[in-house]
């Protein structure tokens, strides 16, 4: 057996997390390395996305959510924002055969109107032939932060309320959560950030309040299976106490 194939074996079945989320970070930084310019990081993140939704699959995890684009990076050169669209666009129409091999159903998360249209279709296109499948659930978000969904969030249910369609006092955590775009499924177990920082930027905020993080050094492109193995390795030691103490979740009260 190899190394992978121990660690795979070594983890608890009954504690695997059901939502990992990933900020794939470091894209730009491996190319600088390699003497590349920064956009043969992301072609070279594509290979690492094309794995981790795989070992996801295999390992029956049922929701991948990967920040693939942010508000924020439409501020980035407009060479690399054409690039980043340009690979999106074709990495989605190469990996649709396999996504649907593997039962992977594709969910877009983002203000996916501002992607252009050529990559938007592609996206469109996916996300409809995978609509069935019922496997693992990638979520890419695009164009996504998570302030913009918070805000675009409250102005729907302003809007309800102004409506008449609901009271204020009907506004709680539940239907707030029902108005984001991960509506209907369950908040991340996991985050994890590859690339050495060790921030949040703008991603998830409402989702992750009590995720466990995870943050490496080792950049997007280098991220192995056996790391993400690790990940999910250390995850399953720590204990989720949820605000109780720990002897309550001992307990199991
Ligand atoms: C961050 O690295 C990465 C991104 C902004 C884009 C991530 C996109 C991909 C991996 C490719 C396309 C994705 C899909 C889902 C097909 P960075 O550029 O900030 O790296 P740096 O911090 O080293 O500069």
């Amino acid at each position: 057996m190899d190394q992978l194939q121990e660690k795979i074996s070594s983890l608890d079945k009954s504690r695997m997390p059901v939502h990992v989320a990933m900020i794939m970070d470091g894209n730009g930084r491996w190319a600088k390395k390699q003497g590349f310019v920064r956009s043969e990081g992301h072609a070279e993140g594509v290979s690492t996305v094309h794995r981790v939704t795989k070992l996801s699959s295999d390992l029956g995890i049922k929701y991948l959510t990967l920040y693939a684009f942010s508000t924020e990076n439409w501020n980035r050169p407009s060479e690399e924002v054409a690039t980043l669209m340009y690979l999106i666009g074709w990495a989605i129409e190469r990996e649709l055969p396999e996504l649907l091999r593997n039962n992977v159903r594709i969910h877009l998360l983002g203000d996916i109107e501002r992607i252009p249209e050529e990559p938007r279709k592609k996206l469109f296109f996916a996300r409809d032939a995978t609509a069935h499948c019922t496997g693992l659930q990638l979520n890419m978000c695009l164009s996504y932060s998570s302030r913009w969904e918070i805000t675009y969030a409250a102005r729907k249910l302003a809007k309800m309320v102004v409506n008449g369609e609901i009271s204020v006092d009907a506004i709680d955590e539940k239907m707030f959560a029902d108005n984001l775009t991960t509506a209907g499924m369950p908040d991340p177990d996991l985050l994890i950030r590859t690339g050495g920082e060790e921030r949040i930027s703008n991603y998830l905020l409402w989702q992750i309040a009590y995720s466990e993080l995870y943050f490496t050094p080792v950049l997007w492109p280098d991220f192995s299976d056996e790391e993400y193995v690790d990940a999910i390795i250390d995850f399953q030691n720590r204990e989720r106490r949820y605000g109780k103490t720990s002897e309550q979740v001992q307990n199991n009260e």
